[in-house]
């Protein structure tokens, strides 16, 4: 079943431009450029305060739609992972949406935040992989992501096809809320849209990105950065990196790393930086400065424009298109990808299966 493939994985990355597709295609109207959301029977414009709970990627992709519902729908968003938010005293007021996002739709902490949310009061909505699962169940609101089953225990398509969803469901509320106009919906929608070409070309660099494994490979650790939308990226580029090539790595808002994770930098800590050209480049490449200047080596994934500015004097460069930032979460998530299971497969680590990890973590 892994066809040309060596891994799942690798299966599973490639197949993004399509899953991508996919899932768009089943919330966005192509011949008018609108979304459209399945059938529910609650008012969205009424939603006063949005709660995502999640584990991991998934908790990641929630992440990067906080900076989506405030931007757009102007609502006031609330995330944390599930192990934490059931055990604390979460404030849950009349007219909020609760919102878990699960690949298996299953995993034990999420499923049992959401009883709690349910117990209290709030409309529950669910972005999910799997269907049939006990998520999808007890949903209000259900959400399916269309990656098709992912194998892979380090979860990729999945993530790609829950922003694709969170943008759209950002999008509606906007416009149900009187807040975005038909033609800017139009304009969100067709950006939306250009997203499977944009992976695609993403993926034409995967020869780049595996010959550069192997000046990532002997690193003992790993430091990501990012900002905005990208900055849950670093942190989802970090996770995948660690869990397969069982090297140390963290992902860090590229303005805080001068607030600790810097005395970590040498030339033996290559540097992540992800960074779309755009209004906050120029601070990011202050931050690759002070990288620079204690010796880091750095490796700049950015756009042509951006690897012009700021490419020379990096250890690697990974070029991306330049596309709306919209979208750049979801094809930057491609070369944290790549990168982590190239520089697995350089390791000879057991890409699919790593050590001590399950696909669904049913147990709390
Ligand atoms: C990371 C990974 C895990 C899962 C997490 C949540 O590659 O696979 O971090 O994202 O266990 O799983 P789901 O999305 O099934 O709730």
């Amino acid at each position: 079943e892994k066809g040309n493939y060596r891994h799942f994985m690798q299966k599973e990355i490639f197949e993004q431009p399509t899953v991508v597709a996919q899932t768009l295609g089943s919330y966005l109207r192509q011949s008018d450029n609108s979304v459209a959301l399945p059938q529910f029977d609650f008012d969205i414009s009424s939603i006063r305060r949005v709660t995502i709970v999640a584990c991991g990627t998934s908790y990641y992709a929630g992440m990067v739609a906080k900076y989506w519902f405030e931007q757009f729908a102007r609502v006031p968003v609330d995330i944390d992972v599930a192990s934490e938010f059931r055990y604390r005293e979460p404030v849950l007021e009349d007219g909020g949406l609760a919102l878990f996002i699960s690949q298996s739709g299953e995993t034990a902490d999420t499923l049992a935040a959401l009883r709690h949310c349910k117990e209290n009061g709030q409309t529950i909505g669910v972005v999910v992989n799997v269907p049939t699962s006990s998520m999808a169940r007890e949903a209000d609101l259900l959400l399916p992501t269309h990656a098709g089953p992912e194998i892979g225990v380090a979860s990729t398509k999945a993530f790609t096809c829950q922003l694709a969803v969170l943008a759209a469901l950002a999008a509606h509320m906007a416009v149900k809320k009187g807040l975005m106009s038909r033609a800017e919906e139009q304009e969100v929608v067709a950006h939306l849209l250009e997203a499977p070409a944009a992976l695609n070309s993403a993926l034409d660099h995967d020869d780049d990105i595996a010959s550069m494994a192997h000046l990532i490979a002997p690193a003992r650790d790993v430091l990501y950065l990012g900002r905005g939308p990208d900055y849950p990226l670093a942190m989802e580029g970090a996770l995948k990196l660690k869990e397969i090539s069982y090297i140390h790595a963290e992902g860090y808002a590229s303005g805080e790393m001068k607030h600790g994770p810097i005395a970590l930098i040498d030339e033996a800590v290559p540097v992540i930086v992800l960074a779309p050209s755009g209004p906050l480049f120029e601070k990011t490449v202050s931050n690759m400065e002070e990288v620079r200047a204690r010796g880091g080596k750095i490796v700049l994934i950015s756009d042509a424009e951006g690897l012009e500015q700021a490419g020379e004097g990096c250890l690697a460069t990974i070029e991306m298109p330049r596309v709306h930032p919209l979208i750049a979460p979801l094809v930057y998530a491609i070369p944290v990808q790549l990168l982590a299971y190239h520089v697995a497969c350089v390791k000879g680590t057991d890409v699919d299966q790593p050590r001590n990890l399950a696909k669904s973590v049913t147990v709390e």
